[in-house]
Protein backbone atom coordinates (compact mmCIF):
# COMPACT_ATOMS: atom_id res chain seq x y z
CA UNK A 1 0.00 0.00 0.00
CA UNK A 2 1.08 3.21 -1.00
CA UNK A 3 0.04 6.77 1.18
CA UNK A 4 -0.41 9.86 -0.86
CA UNK A 5 -1.42 13.29 0.86
CA UNK A 6 -4.68 14.43 0.28
CA UNK A 7 -3.81 17.57 -1.96
CA UNK A 8 -1.93 15.15 -4.50
CA UNK A 9 -3.46 15.55 -8.17
CA UNK A 10 -2.92 11.87 -8.83
CA UNK A 11 -5.58 9.03 -10.08
CA UNK A 12 -4.14 6.02 -9.98
CA UNK A 13 -1.41 4.35 -7.79
CA UNK A 14 2.18 5.37 -8.92
CA UNK A 15 3.08 1.94 -7.73
CA UNK A 16 0.43 -0.62 -9.10
CA UNK A 17 -1.39 2.03 -11.57
CA UNK A 18 -4.37 0.66 -9.38
CA UNK A 19 -7.03 2.98 -8.36
CA UNK A 20 -6.83 5.10 -5.31
CA UNK A 21 -9.15 5.05 -2.31
CA UNK A 22 -9.90 7.83 -0.12
CA UNK A 23 -8.54 6.59 3.71
CA UNK A 24 -9.50 8.42 7.26
CA UNK A 25 -8.70 7.69 10.84
CA UNK A 26 -12.35 8.43 12.10
CA UNK A 27 -12.90 10.42 14.83
CA UNK A 28 -13.15 7.76 17.67
CA UNK A 29 -14.53 9.60 20.40
CA UNK A 30 -17.87 10.63 18.83
CA UNK A 31 -19.72 7.52 18.70
CA UNK A 32 -22.33 6.47 16.16
CA UNK A 33 -25.25 7.52 17.68
CA UNK A 34 -23.66 10.84 18.41
CA UNK A 35 -23.30 11.39 14.74
CA UNK A 36 -27.03 10.19 14.16
CA UNK A 37 -28.27 12.97 16.35
CA UNK A 38 -26.11 15.65 14.60
CA UNK A 39 -27.32 14.35 11.29
CA UNK A 40 -30.43 14.80 12.05
CA UNK A 41 -30.37 17.96 13.77
CA UNK A 42 -29.00 19.70 10.71
CA UNK A 43 -32.07 19.44 8.82
CA UNK A 44 -33.60 21.82 10.85
CA UNK A 45 -30.50 24.35 9.89
CA UNK A 46 -30.47 26.82 7.32
CA UNK A 47 -26.94 26.56 6.49
CA UNK A 48 -25.62 26.03 2.97
CA UNK A 49 -23.96 23.29 4.09
CA UNK A 50 -26.24 21.78 5.85
CA UNK A 51 -28.95 22.08 3.36
CA UNK A 52 -26.86 19.42 1.50
CA UNK A 53 -27.84 15.87 1.64
CA UNK A 54 -24.03 14.83 1.37
CA UNK A 55 -22.35 17.62 3.59
CA UNK A 56 -25.24 17.04 6.10
CA UNK A 57 -22.87 13.71 6.35
CA UNK A 58 -19.70 15.39 6.51
CA UNK A 59 -18.04 13.57 9.62
CA UNK A 60 -18.20 10.51 7.79
CA UNK A 61 -16.28 11.90 4.05
CA UNK A 62 -13.85 14.18 6.31
CA UNK A 63 -11.80 15.07 3.71
CA UNK A 64 -12.18 19.51 3.58
CA UNK A 65 -10.42 21.79 5.86
CA UNK A 66 -12.60 24.93 4.73
CA UNK A 67 -16.06 24.29 5.35
CA UNK A 68 -17.03 27.47 3.70
CA UNK A 69 -14.88 26.52 -0.03
CA UNK A 70 -17.62 23.69 -0.53
CA UNK A 71 -19.07 23.95 -3.74
CA UNK A 72 -23.08 22.78 -3.53
CA UNK A 73 -26.16 22.65 -5.05
CA UNK A 74 -28.39 21.33 -2.02
CA UNK A 75 -27.82 17.76 -3.59
CA UNK A 76 -28.70 14.53 -1.98
CA UNK A 77 -31.84 14.78 0.49
CA UNK A 78 -33.27 12.39 -2.33
CA UNK A 79 -36.88 10.14 -1.59
CA UNK A 80 -37.67 6.73 -0.54
CA UNK A 81 -40.88 6.13 -2.45
CA UNK A 82 -43.04 2.15 -2.12
CA UNK A 83 -43.83 1.33 -5.32
CA UNK A 84 -46.87 -0.98 -5.28
CA UNK A 85 -47.65 -1.95 -8.89
CA UNK A 86 -43.96 -2.27 -9.50
CA UNK A 87 -43.67 -4.62 -6.17
CA UNK A 88 -46.27 -6.45 -7.66
CA UNK A 89 -44.51 -6.70 -10.73
CA UNK A 90 -41.63 -8.50 -9.45
CA UNK A 91 -43.50 -10.72 -7.50
CA UNK A 92 -42.15 -9.06 -4.29
CA UNK A 93 -44.24 -8.26 -1.15
CA UNK A 94 -42.74 -4.68 -1.06
CA UNK A 95 -40.46 -2.52 -3.04
CA UNK A 96 -39.14 1.04 -2.63
CA UNK A 97 -37.34 3.01 -4.47
CA UNK A 98 -34.65 4.99 -3.42
CA UNK A 99 -34.76 7.90 -6.72
CA UNK A 100 -31.60 9.83 -7.41
CA UNK A 101 -33.08 11.57 -10.34
CA UNK A 102 -34.71 13.93 -7.83
CA UNK A 103 -30.79 15.72 -7.60
CA UNK A 104 -30.16 19.01 -9.15
CA UNK A 105 -29.64 17.90 -12.48
CA UNK A 106 -31.68 15.00 -12.18
CA UNK A 107 -29.26 11.94 -11.67
CA UNK A 108 -27.08 10.85 -9.12
CA UNK A 109 -23.98 11.93 -10.20
CA UNK A 110 -24.60 15.31 -8.09
CA UNK A 111 -23.89 12.88 -4.92
CA UNK A 112 -20.06 12.63 -5.84
CA UNK A 113 -19.62 15.80 -8.01
CA UNK A 114 -19.57 18.06 -5.05
CA UNK A 115 -17.56 16.50 -3.30
CA UNK A 116 -14.89 16.34 -6.37
CA UNK A 117 -15.78 19.63 -7.69
CA UNK A 118 -14.92 21.11 -3.96
CA UNK A 119 -11.38 18.32 -4.63
CA UNK A 120 -10.69 20.20 -7.52
CA UNK A 121 -10.79 23.80 -6.06
CA UNK A 122 -8.94 23.04 -3.10
CA UNK A 123 -6.07 21.71 -5.26
CA UNK A 124 -5.96 24.87 -7.09
CA UNK A 125 -7.36 23.17 -10.79
CA UNK A 126 -9.11 25.94 -12.87
CA UNK A 127 -10.30 23.29 -15.64
CA UNK A 128 -12.14 20.11 -15.31
CA UNK A 129 -12.73 17.51 -17.77
CA UNK A 130 -14.81 13.82 -17.78
CA UNK A 131 -15.67 11.35 -20.59
CA UNK A 132 -19.90 10.27 -19.81
CA UNK A 133 -22.54 8.89 -21.16
CA UNK A 134 -24.22 12.34 -20.54
CA UNK A 135 -24.63 12.20 -16.81
CA UNK A 136 -21.13 13.05 -15.12
CA UNK A 137 -21.26 15.61 -17.80
CA UNK A 138 -24.43 17.34 -17.30
CA UNK A 139 -23.58 17.65 -13.50
CA UNK A 140 -19.67 18.33 -13.66
CA UNK A 141 -21.08 21.37 -16.30
CA UNK A 142 -23.07 22.55 -13.31
CA UNK A 143 -20.77 22.39 -10.63
CA UNK A 144 -17.73 23.68 -12.88
CA UNK A 145 -19.73 26.73 -13.44
CA UNK A 146 -20.78 27.30 -9.97
CA UNK A 147 -17.32 27.11 -8.98
CA UNK A 148 -16.28 29.32 -11.98
CA UNK A 149 -13.96 26.02 -13.69
CA UNK A 150 -14.00 25.52 -17.11
CA UNK A 151 -15.22 22.55 -18.06
CA UNK A 152 -14.54 20.19 -20.50
CA UNK A 153 -17.00 17.17 -21.69
CA UNK A 154 -16.20 14.05 -24.02
CA UNK A 155 -19.10 12.01 -24.78
CA UNK A 156 -19.00 9.75 -27.63
CA UNK A 157 -21.15 11.20 -30.87
CA UNK A 158 -24.40 11.01 -31.37
CA UNK A 159 -24.69 8.34 -28.54
CA UNK A 160 -26.29 10.41 -25.24
CA UNK A 161 -29.76 11.76 -24.91
CA UNK A 162 -30.89 14.49 -25.38
CA UNK A 163 -31.67 15.56 -22.56
CA UNK A 164 -28.45 15.30 -21.14
CA UNK A 165 -26.43 16.95 -23.78
CA UNK A 166 -28.87 19.67 -23.62
CA UNK A 167 -27.66 20.45 -19.96
CA UNK A 168 -24.19 20.15 -20.62
CA UNK A 169 -24.30 22.85 -23.20
CA UNK A 170 -26.88 25.26 -21.18
CA UNK A 171 -24.30 24.81 -18.06
CA UNK A 172 -21.47 26.31 -20.11
CA UNK A 173 -19.24 23.33 -20.22
CA UNK A 174 -16.96 22.70 -23.72
CA UNK A 175 -18.49 19.58 -25.30
CA UNK A 176 -16.38 17.17 -27.67
CA UNK A 177 -17.83 14.95 -29.25
CA UNK A 178 -15.76 12.00 -29.89
CA UNK A 179 -15.89 9.42 -33.03
CA UNK A 180 -16.29 6.69 -31.11
CA UNK A 181 -17.99 5.25 -28.03
CA UNK A 182 -17.42 5.86 -24.05
CA UNK A 183 -14.91 3.97 -23.66
CA UNK A 184 -12.73 5.52 -26.71
CA UNK A 185 -13.57 9.01 -24.46
CA UNK A 186 -12.68 7.29 -21.09
CA UNK A 187 -9.28 6.30 -22.41
CA UNK A 188 -8.66 10.02 -24.37
CA UNK A 189 -9.61 11.78 -21.30
CA UNK A 190 -7.30 9.74 -19.20
CA UNK A 191 -4.63 10.21 -21.30
CA UNK A 192 -5.08 14.25 -21.58
CA UNK A 193 -5.25 14.41 -17.53
CA UNK A 194 -1.90 12.49 -17.80
CA UNK A 195 -0.31 15.41 -20.07
CA UNK A 196 -2.15 18.48 -19.00
CA UNK A 197 -3.32 20.65 -16.61
CA UNK A 198 -7.36 18.99 -16.64
CA UNK A 199 -8.50 18.25 -13.09
CA UNK A 200 -10.15 14.37 -14.13
CA UNK A 201 -13.88 14.11 -12.31
CA UNK A 202 -14.49 10.97 -14.10
CA UNK A 203 -15.39 8.18 -11.19
CA UNK A 204 -11.54 7.02 -10.98
CA UNK A 205 -11.23 10.38 -8.89
CA UNK A 206 -11.73 8.97 -5.40
CA UNK A 207 -13.26 12.22 -3.72
CA UNK A 208 -16.43 11.89 -6.20
CA UNK A 209 -17.08 8.48 -4.89
CA UNK A 210 -16.80 10.12 -1.41
CA UNK A 211 -19.70 11.92 -2.12
CA UNK A 212 -22.14 8.87 -3.40
CA UNK A 213 -21.33 6.72 -0.66
CA UNK A 214 -23.97 9.83 1.31
CA UNK A 215 -26.22 8.14 -1.10
CA UNK A 216 -25.95 5.21 0.39
CA UNK A 217 -25.79 7.07 4.34
CA UNK A 218 -29.00 8.74 3.66
CA UNK A 219 -30.69 5.66 2.48
CA UNK A 220 -30.01 4.09 5.69
CA UNK A 221 -30.87 7.30 7.89
CA UNK A 222 -34.18 6.79 5.97
CA UNK A 223 -34.53 3.71 7.08
CA UNK A 224 -34.08 4.34 10.83
CA UNK A 225 -30.84 2.78 10.52
CA UNK A 226 -32.15 -0.43 9.83
CA UNK A 227 -30.33 -1.95 6.46
CA UNK A 228 -32.65 -3.46 4.16
CA UNK A 229 -31.63 -7.14 2.70
CA UNK A 230 -30.83 -6.08 -0.37
CA UNK A 231 -29.63 -2.63 -2.33
CA UNK A 232 -30.21 -2.95 -6.07
CA UNK A 233 -28.44 -0.81 -8.62
CA UNK A 234 -27.56 -0.12 -12.41
CA UNK A 235 -23.85 -1.16 -13.52
CA UNK A 236 -21.77 0.99 -15.80
CA UNK A 237 -18.67 2.26 -14.99
CA UNK A 238 -19.41 1.00 -11.93
CA UNK A 239 -18.08 3.87 -9.69
CA UNK A 240 -21.24 3.96 -7.91
CA UNK A 241 -21.06 0.07 -6.56
CA UNK A 242 -17.52 0.57 -5.98
CA UNK A 243 -18.73 3.96 -3.79
CA UNK A 244 -22.13 1.86 -2.20
CA UNK A 245 -19.38 -0.77 -1.03
CA UNK A 246 -17.55 1.32 0.97
CA UNK A 247 -20.25 3.20 2.65
CA UNK A 248 -21.86 -0.24 3.85
CA UNK A 249 -18.06 -1.40 4.91
CA UNK A 250 -17.05 2.10 6.22
CA UNK A 251 -20.66 2.24 8.04
CA UNK A 252 -20.68 -1.59 9.43
CA UNK A 253 -17.65 -0.85 10.93
CA UNK A 254 -18.11 1.94 12.64
CA UNK A 255 -21.50 0.84 14.21
CA UNK A 256 -23.53 2.86 12.47
CA UNK A 257 -25.58 -0.31 11.08
CA UNK A 258 -25.29 -3.86 12.04
CA UNK A 259 -26.03 -6.01 9.48
CA UNK A 260 -24.61 -5.74 5.78
CA UNK A 261 -27.35 -5.76 3.16
CA UNK A 262 -26.60 -7.56 -0.14
CA UNK A 263 -25.66 -5.41 -3.51
CA UNK A 264 -27.12 -6.78 -6.31
CA UNK A 265 -25.38 -5.06 -9.90
CA UNK A 266 -28.42 -4.98 -13.03
CA UNK A 267 -26.27 -4.71 -16.29
CA UNK A 268 -27.85 -4.52 -19.63
CA UNK A 269 -27.07 -8.04 -21.47
CA UNK A 270 -25.31 -6.39 -24.44
CA UNK A 271 -22.95 -4.27 -22.09
CA UNK A 272 -21.95 -7.18 -19.43
CA UNK A 273 -18.34 -7.11 -18.78
CA UNK A 274 -19.07 -7.28 -15.31
CA UNK A 275 -21.60 -10.07 -15.47
CA UNK A 276 -19.36 -12.51 -17.33
CA UNK A 277 -16.31 -11.31 -14.68
CA UNK A 278 -19.09 -12.20 -12.03
CA UNK A 279 -20.25 -15.81 -13.10
CA UNK A 280 -16.55 -16.72 -14.35
CA UNK A 281 -14.32 -18.93 -12.39
CA UNK A 282 -10.96 -16.87 -12.69
CA UNK A 283 -12.07 -13.11 -11.23
CA UNK A 284 -8.36 -11.93 -11.93
CA UNK A 285 -8.63 -10.08 -15.17
CA UNK A 286 -11.80 -8.41 -16.47
CA UNK A 287 -12.44 -8.64 -20.08
CA UNK A 288 -14.04 -5.79 -21.74
CA UNK A 289 -16.47 -5.88 -24.28
CA UNK A 290 -15.72 -4.02 -27.54
CA UNK A 291 -18.25 -2.60 -28.78
CA UNK A 292 -21.48 -2.42 -25.88
CA UNK A 293 -25.05 -1.87 -26.77
CA UNK A 294 -28.11 -0.69 -25.13
CA UNK A 295 -30.45 1.87 -25.76
CA UNK A 296 -30.28 2.49 -21.69
CA UNK A 297 -27.27 4.46 -22.76
CA UNK A 298 -26.24 5.88 -19.40
CA UNK A 299 -25.22 2.37 -18.95
CA UNK A 300 -23.49 1.78 -22.61
CA UNK A 301 -19.89 0.91 -21.49
CA UNK A 302 -17.52 -2.03 -22.45
CA UNK A 303 -14.51 -1.50 -20.66
CA UNK A 304 -15.45 0.18 -16.94
CA UNK A 305 -12.86 1.55 -15.19
CA UNK A 306 -13.89 0.75 -11.50
CA UNK A 307 -14.16 -3.07 -11.86
CA UNK A 308 -11.82 -4.10 -9.36
CA UNK A 309 -13.28 -1.95 -6.74
CA UNK A 310 -16.65 -3.02 -7.70
CA UNK A 311 -15.65 -6.65 -7.31
CA UNK A 312 -14.68 -5.62 -3.49
CA UNK A 313 -18.03 -4.28 -2.96
CA UNK A 314 -19.52 -7.69 -4.15
CA UNK A 315 -17.57 -9.72 -1.99
CA UNK A 316 -17.54 -7.45 1.13
CA UNK A 317 -21.63 -7.48 0.82
CA UNK A 318 -21.85 -10.77 -0.58
CA UNK A 319 -23.30 -9.37 -3.72
CA UNK A 320 -24.44 -10.68 -7.29
CA UNK A 321 -24.78 -9.14 -10.20
CA UNK A 322 -27.48 -10.21 -13.22
CA UNK A 323 -28.03 -9.07 -16.70
CA UNK A 324 -31.53 -8.07 -18.42
CA UNK A 325 -32.49 -7.92 -22.05
CA UNK A 326 -33.57 -4.59 -23.91
CA UNK A 327 -37.11 -5.80 -23.66
CA UNK A 328 -37.26 -6.22 -19.77
CA UNK A 329 -35.39 -3.34 -19.38
CA UNK A 330 -38.24 -0.87 -21.32
CA UNK A 331 -40.93 -2.90 -19.93
CA UNK A 332 -39.72 -1.83 -16.14
CA UNK A 333 -39.23 1.47 -16.69
CA UNK A 334 -43.11 1.71 -17.99
CA UNK A 335 -43.99 0.10 -15.20
CA UNK A 336 -41.86 2.60 -12.39
CA UNK A 337 -43.67 4.86 -14.29
CA UNK A 338 -47.62 3.56 -13.80
CA UNK A 339 -46.90 3.78 -10.26
CA UNK A 340 -46.19 7.94 -10.81
CA UNK A 341 -42.51 7.67 -10.19
CA UNK A 342 -40.98 7.06 -13.89
CA UNK A 343 -36.94 7.42 -14.14
CA UNK A 344 -34.28 7.34 -17.25
CA UNK A 345 -33.90 3.83 -19.08
CA UNK A 346 -31.09 2.49 -16.95
CA UNK A 347 -32.51 2.56 -13.83
CA UNK A 348 -35.58 0.80 -14.56
CA UNK A 349 -32.89 -2.07 -15.27
CA UNK A 350 -33.10 -2.41 -11.21
CA UNK A 351 -36.99 -3.56 -11.62
CA UNK A 352 -36.01 -5.92 -14.33
CA UNK A 353 -32.98 -7.59 -12.39
CA UNK A 354 -34.85 -7.32 -9.36
CA UNK A 355 -38.03 -9.31 -11.04
CA UNK A 356 -35.35 -11.55 -12.55
CA UNK A 357 -34.02 -13.02 -8.82
CA UNK A 358 -37.34 -12.92 -7.97
CA UNK A 359 -38.30 -15.28 -10.10
CA UNK A 360 -35.01 -17.52 -9.25
CA UNK A 361 -35.54 -17.43 -6.05
CA UNK A 362 -32.38 -15.36 -5.31
CA UNK A 363 -34.51 -12.39 -4.43
CA UNK A 364 -37.33 -13.92 -1.64
CA UNK A 365 -41.03 -12.02 -2.00
CA UNK A 366 -40.71 -11.32 1.42
CA UNK A 367 -37.28 -9.30 1.29
CA UNK A 368 -37.03 -5.96 2.13
CA UNK A 369 -35.54 -4.45 -1.38
CA UNK A 370 -34.36 -0.94 -2.12
CA UNK A 371 -34.01 -0.44 -5.86
CA UNK A 372 -31.79 3.26 -6.83
CA UNK A 373 -33.37 5.17 -9.10
CA UNK A 374 -30.45 6.31 -10.80
CA UNK A 375 -31.91 9.10 -13.47
CA UNK A 376 -35.00 11.07 -14.01
CA UNK A 377 -37.45 10.46 -16.06
CA UNK A 378 -37.01 13.50 -18.34
CA UNK A 379 -33.51 12.48 -19.26
CA UNK A 380 -34.24 10.92 -22.29
CA UNK A 381 -37.49 11.89 -23.71
CA UNK A 382 -37.04 10.14 -26.94
CA UNK A 383 -37.19 6.50 -25.53
CA UNK A 384 -40.17 7.37 -23.37
CA UNK A 385 -41.96 8.13 -26.50
CA UNK A 386 -40.88 5.62 -28.68
CA UNK A 387 -41.85 2.92 -26.00
CA UNK A 388 -45.23 4.54 -25.71
CA UNK A 389 -46.02 5.20 -29.49
CA UNK A 390 -43.99 1.57 -30.15
CA UNK A 391 -41.04 3.00 -31.96
CA UNK A 392 -38.84 1.89 -29.38
CA UNK A 393 -35.53 0.66 -31.19
CA UNK A 394 -36.61 1.01 -34.96
CA UNK A 395 -33.86 3.65 -35.30
CA UNK A 396 -30.87 2.51 -33.13
CA UNK A 397 -30.19 -0.83 -34.98
CA UNK A 398 -32.01 -3.07 -31.85
CA UNK A 399 -34.39 -5.62 -31.86
CA UNK A 400 -37.57 -3.51 -32.10
CA UNK A 401 -39.13 -3.27 -28.77
CA UNK A 402 -42.77 -4.90 -28.28
CA UNK A 403 -44.22 -2.78 -25.66
CA UNK A 404 -46.43 -4.74 -23.34
CA UNK A 405 -47.72 -1.63 -21.26
CA UNK A 406 -47.69 1.17 -24.28
CA UNK A 407 -49.50 4.27 -23.39
CA UNK A 408 -50.15 5.25 -27.03
CA UNK A 409 -51.96 9.10 -27.46
CA UNK A 410 -54.64 9.70 -29.70
CA UNK A 411 -55.37 12.05 -32.34
CA UNK A 412 -58.89 13.55 -32.85
CA UNK A 413 -60.18 16.87 -35.01
CA UNK A 414 -60.69 19.89 -32.78
CA UNK A 415 -63.99 18.89 -31.99
CA UNK A 416 -66.09 18.36 -28.74
CA UNK A 417 -68.55 16.23 -29.51
CA UNK A 418 -65.31 13.73 -31.71
CA UNK A 419 -63.79 14.28 -28.09
CA UNK A 420 -66.29 13.06 -26.28
CA UNK A 421 -67.01 9.93 -29.00
CA UNK A 422 -63.77 9.16 -28.64
CA UNK A 423 -62.53 8.74 -25.02
CA UNK A 424 -66.42 7.61 -24.39
CA UNK A 425 -67.00 10.40 -21.97
N1 LIG B 1 -27.49 5.01 -14.18
C1 LIG B 1 -27.30 6.20 -14.77
C2 LIG B 1 -28.50 7.04 -15.02
C3 LIG B 1 -26.03 6.61 -15.16
O1 LIG B 1 -25.85 7.79 -15.74
C4 LIG B 1 -24.93 5.75 -14.93
C5 LIG B 1 -23.58 6.13 -15.33
C6 LIG B 1 -25.18 4.53 -14.30
C7 LIG B 1 -26.46 4.20 -13.94
C8 LIG B 1 -24.09 3.59 -13.97
O2 LIG B 1 -23.33 4.03 -12.90
O3 LIG B 1 -21.10 4.10 -13.97
O4 LIG B 1 -21.35 4.25 -11.51
O5 LIG B 1 -21.82 2.11 -12.70
N2 LIG B 1 -23.30 7.13 -16.01
C9 LIG B 1 -21.95 7.61 -16.31
C10 LIG B 1 -22.01 8.93 -17.02
C11 LIG B 1 -21.07 6.61 -16.94
O6 LIG B 1 -21.05 9.28 -17.73
O7 LIG B 1 -22.98 9.66 -16.86
P1 LIG B 1 -21.81 3.60 -12.76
Amino acid sequence: MTDLAITERVYTCPRCSGLLDVSYTFDSESSAAKHKQNFCLRKTSQAPIDRSGVWRFRELLPFVNDPSKVVSLAEGNTPIYDAIRSAKYAGLDLLRFKHQGMNPTGSFKDNGMTTGVTQAVAVGATAVACASTGNTSASMAAYAARAGLRAFVFIPADQISYGKLSQSLEYGSQVVEIEGNFDDAMRLVRELADETDLYLLNSINPFRLEGQKTIIIEMMEQCEWQAPDWIVLPGGNLGNTSAFGKALHEMTTLGFIDRMPRLAVIQAEGASPFYQLFISADHSQLQPVATPQTMATAIRIGNPVSWKKALRALQCTNGLVEIVTEQEIADAKAIIGADGIGCEPASAATLAGIKRLAAAGVIESSANVIAVLTGNLLKDPSYTIGYHTGNLGDESGQQPINPAFANRPVRVSASKDQIKQMLEL
